[in-house]
C-alpha cells in the first residue's frame, strides 16, 4: 500500500523526506515523490524507487516544509503522471494520499465539466482540484479540507500543503496517519517505525480525524469539526533493529531471526508448573472461556495460513469449534455473529483494509473481536482494545517468515489458555509447552547448519508450477510454502490438502513435475504415503520435508529434507523454516527482487 512521510520545522525537509521514503518503501514501491515548500512549491516524482528521484537535497536546503510519498498503484498505471504529489490547476495546492476514493467517477465527470484539466488516471489528483475549489472561497485550509472531505466516499490517509500557508493539513478515514511530535518540528508518516529516530511521542489520528499541523502546534479536530485533545502514545520498540546488519535481505535476516522472535512472544506468558498459558491482553475470564461455544479466526495471505494452523490446534486442545476465515470473505457474506463466540483477527501490520472491515462487521452484530497483531498501536491493535501482540519486532520483507511463526505460537497459547480453561488435562499441556520452549533452540541449531537447497532449486526454479502437499497441521503449511515461493518467485505455485490432490490438481502432473511434501511423523502418514504415490505414479519428481531418522518416508523421495523433531502439535513451526529458505534461495537464484516483490505490498490498506 501506499506510504505517506511529512515534515515540518527548521531544518532542511528534503533529506528527512528522502529518509522517510525509504523507510516506507517497503510499503509500496512502484513509483515515489515529494513537494517541498519555500517561496513556492518544488515538485520531484518518478515511477521506481528512491534512488531514482536523484533529487539533489543541496538545492533545497531553505526548503523546511515537505511531504513524501511511495505509491502502490490502484488507480491507474505506472506512469510519472500518477505518482504522487498531485497538484491544482495552478500548482498552489499540493495532494498525497493513501487509499482510494470510491465516487471518483462521479467527481472526475464533474470537475472535466467545470473546465478542470486532469493530468493523471488517479483519484488522488481529484482531491487537489475539490480542495482549490474550497481555497477560492477564502476559508482557511483546515476549513478546506473539512469541507471537500465531505464529498468524498472511501478511505484516506492524506497529506495536503498549500503554497501560501506554512502548514501541513492531514486527515485519515481508513488508512493509517501518525504524528510525531518533535521539539519546534513535527512528523507525518503511515507507521510510526518510520519516525521513531526522530520521537517516541506519537498521535494515531482516527478515522474522520482532520489534523492542522505546524512546526510548533498540532491541532486536532474530528469529523464533526470540533477540537479534540489528541492521545499521545510513547511509541518504544527498541527491541529488534530493523537495518540490514550483515544480511543481504530483510527476508533472510527476519527467517533468522525467527528463535529470538519465538522466544519475544512466550515470554512471561508460560506457567510450566501448571500447564497454563495467560495471555492477558485477552480480557477474557476462564468462565468465559469455558462458556463460550465457538471459536472465530480471521486473516489475510500468510495470516490466514496461520490461523488454519491454529484453528486445528485449538479444535483439538480446547475441544471448542474453530474456524479460520479469508478477511474479504468474512465481512461481505452474512456471517451470523452471536456472543457466544470469540472472534479473534490475525494480522501482522494491523492495518489491512479487509481485516479492519471485519472488525467493523463483528461490532456492528454486536460482537466481541479481539487482535493478535504484530505492530504495537497499529489500527486493529487499537481498534479492537484487547488481543496479542506477537512482539516480533519490525518486519519488513513483503514476504512474511518471523511473524507467521509468532502467530502459530501465539495460537498455540491461544489453544492451551483455552483449553486449559475447560477440559485439557495438565500433563498434556505441561508435556505441550515444555517442547514450545524447546522450538527457539531447536530451529536457532538447524538454521546454523546452513543447509544446502540447490538439489531442490535446481528442480523447482524452471518448472512450470510447484504443488506443495500436506495433510492435517501441514495441509495449511503447504499453502504457506506455495503463497513464499510464488511471492518470491513468481513461479505459479499451488498449496493442497494432498488428499484433495486426485480431485483435480493431479492433472498438471507430468514427467519431473516438483511436488514439495511436508510429512512430519503423525496419524496422516498412511494416506499421506498414498496420495505421495499417485504423484509418483504419474512422473512427479518427489520433494519430502520429513523429521530426522524417517526411514519410513524418505525412502519414496527423490530429494528430501530432513528437520529436527519438535512435537506433533509443533511441527508446523518447524517445517515452515525449510520452505522459507526455499523461496528465499530460490528467488536468488532467479535475481527477483527478495524483499519487494512486484505487484506486492507488506500491507494492504485498500479493500
Ligand atoms: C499482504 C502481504 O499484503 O498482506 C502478506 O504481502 C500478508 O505478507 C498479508 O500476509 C496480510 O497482511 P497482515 O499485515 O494483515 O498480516
Amino acid at each position: 500500500m501506499c506510504g505517506i512521510f511529512g515534515y515540518i520545522g527548521n531544518k532542511s525537509a528534503a533529506p528527512i523526506l528522502i529518509k522517510g521514503l525509504k523507510d516506507l518503501e517497503y510499503r509500496g514501491y512502484d513509483s515515489v515523490g515529494l513537494a517541498l515548500l519555500g517561496n513556492k512549491i518544488n515538485i520531484s516524482k518518478c515511477t521506481g524507487t528512491v534512488e531514482s528521484l536523484k533529487l539533489d537535497i543541496e538545492e533545497f536546503k531553505t526548503e523546511k516544509i515537505g511531504i513524501a510519498h511511495t505509491r502502490w498503484a490502484t488507480h491507474g498505471k505506472v506512469t510519472k503522471d500518477n505518482a504522487h504529489p498531485h497538484q491544482s490547476q495552478d500548482g498552489k495546492i499540493v495532494v498525497i494520499h493513501n487509499g482510494i476514493i470510491e465516487n471518483e467517477k462521479r467527481i472526475r465527470d464533474l470537475l472535466i465539466k467545470e473546465g478542470f484539466i486532469l493530468k493523471s488516471e488517479t483519484d488522488s489528483e481529484l482531491i487537489a482540484h475539490l480542495i482549490s475549489k474550497a481555497y477560492k472561497l477564502n476559508i482557511s485550509p483546515l476549513e478546506c479540507v473539512q469541507e471537500v472531505l465531505k464529498y468524498l466516499t472511501g478511505t484516506w490517509g492524506l497529506c495536503v500543503i498549500f503554497e501560501d500557508e506554512d502548514c501541513i493539513i492531514c486527515a485519515r478515514n481508513g488508512s493509517s496517519i501518525a504524528l510525531g511530535l518533535g521539539n519546534n518540528e513535527n512528523f507525518i508518516s503511515s507507521d510510526p517505525y518510520a519516525l521513531s529516530e526522530y520521537t517516541d511521542k506519537i498521535i494515531y489520528l482516527e478515522d474522520g480525524e482532520v489534523a492542522l499541523i505546524t512546526k510548533n502546534n498540532i491541532e486536532v479536530t474530528s469529523e464533526s469539526g470540533d477540537q479534540i485533545e489528541p492521545k499521545i502514545t510513547i511509541f518504544s520498540e527498541e527491541w529488534s533493529d530493523s537495518s540490514l546488519i550483515e544480511y543481504p535481505h530483510h527476508m533472510l535476516k527476519e527467517i533468522n531471526e525467527q528463535p529470538e522472535s519465538i522466544r519475544r512472544c512466550i515470554a512471561g506468558r508460560i506457567i510450566i508448573e501448571s500447564g497454563d498459558c495467560k495471555l492477558n491482553g485477552l480480557e477474557l475470564t476462564d468462565s468465559e472461556l469455558k462458556d463460550s461455544t465457538h471459536i472465530t479466526l480471521i486473516g489475510c495471505g500468510t495470516a490466514l495460513n496461520a490461523c488454519q494452523v491454529g484453528s486445528l490446534i485449538i479444535t483439538e486442545l480446547a475441544d471448542i469449534v474453530t474456524n479460520a476465515y479469508e478477511a474479504s470473505e468474512f465481512a461481505t457474506n452474512n456471517m451470523i455473529i452471536d456472543n457466544q463466540g470469540l472472534y479473534f483477527v490475525v494480522t501482522q501490520s494491523g492495518e489491512t483494509a479487509d481485516i479492519l472491515s471485519a472488525i467493523k462487521y463483528i461490532k456492528n452484530k454486536g460482537g466481541d473481536v479481539r487482535g493478535i497483531v504484530n505492530v504495537v498501536g497499529s489500527s486493529v491493535a487499537r481498534e479492537c482494545g484487547k488481543g496479542v501482540y506477537l512482539y516480533s519486532g519490525q518486519e519488513k520483507s513483503v514476504a512474511s517468515t518471523k511473524v507467521f511463526s509468532n502467530m502459530v505460537t501465539a495460537l498455540i497459547m491461544l489453544g492451551i489458555q483455552i483449553g486449559r480453561a475447560r477440559n485439557l488435562n495438565e500433563e498434556v499441556a505441561k508435556i505441550l509447552l515444555a517442547d514450545l520452549i524447546e522450538v527457539p533452540d531447536i530451529i536457532e541449531k538447524y538454521l546454523k547448519r546452513n543447509i544446502d537447497f540447490s538439489e531442490v532449486i535446481a528442480a523447482i526454479n524452471k518448472s512450470k508450477q510447484v504443488i506443495f502437499l500436506g495433510r492435517g497441521l501441514s495441509a495449511p503449511i503447504a499453502r504457506e510454502g506455495a503463497l513464499k515461493l510464488m511471492e518470491i518467485t513468481y513461479i505459479p505455485c499451488l498449496g493442497y490438502s494432498a488428499g484433495a490432490m486426485k480431485h483435480g490438481p493431479l492433472a498438471l502432473l507430468e514427467e519431473n513435475s516438483p511436488v514439495i511434501i511436508i510429512a512430519p511423523k503423525d496419524e496422516h502418514r498412511e494416506k499421506l504415503i498414498s496420495n505421495l504415490l499417485e504423484c509418483k505414479s504419474r512422473g512427479a519428481k518427489i520433494i519430502i520435508i520429513h523429521q530426522e531418522g524417517d526411514d519410513e518416508i524418505t525412502q519414496y523421495a527423490d530429494i528430501s529434507i530432513s528437520v529436527p523433531y519438535t512435537g506433533r502439535l509443533l511441527s508446523p513451526l518447524m517445517t515452515v523454516i525449510p520452505l522459507h529458505l526455499i523461496s528465499y534461495y530460490t528467488g536468488l537464484k532467479l535475481g527477483k527482487n527478495i524483499d519487494k516483490p512486484r505487484n506486492l505490498a507488506k500491507s494492504v490498506t485498500v479493500g
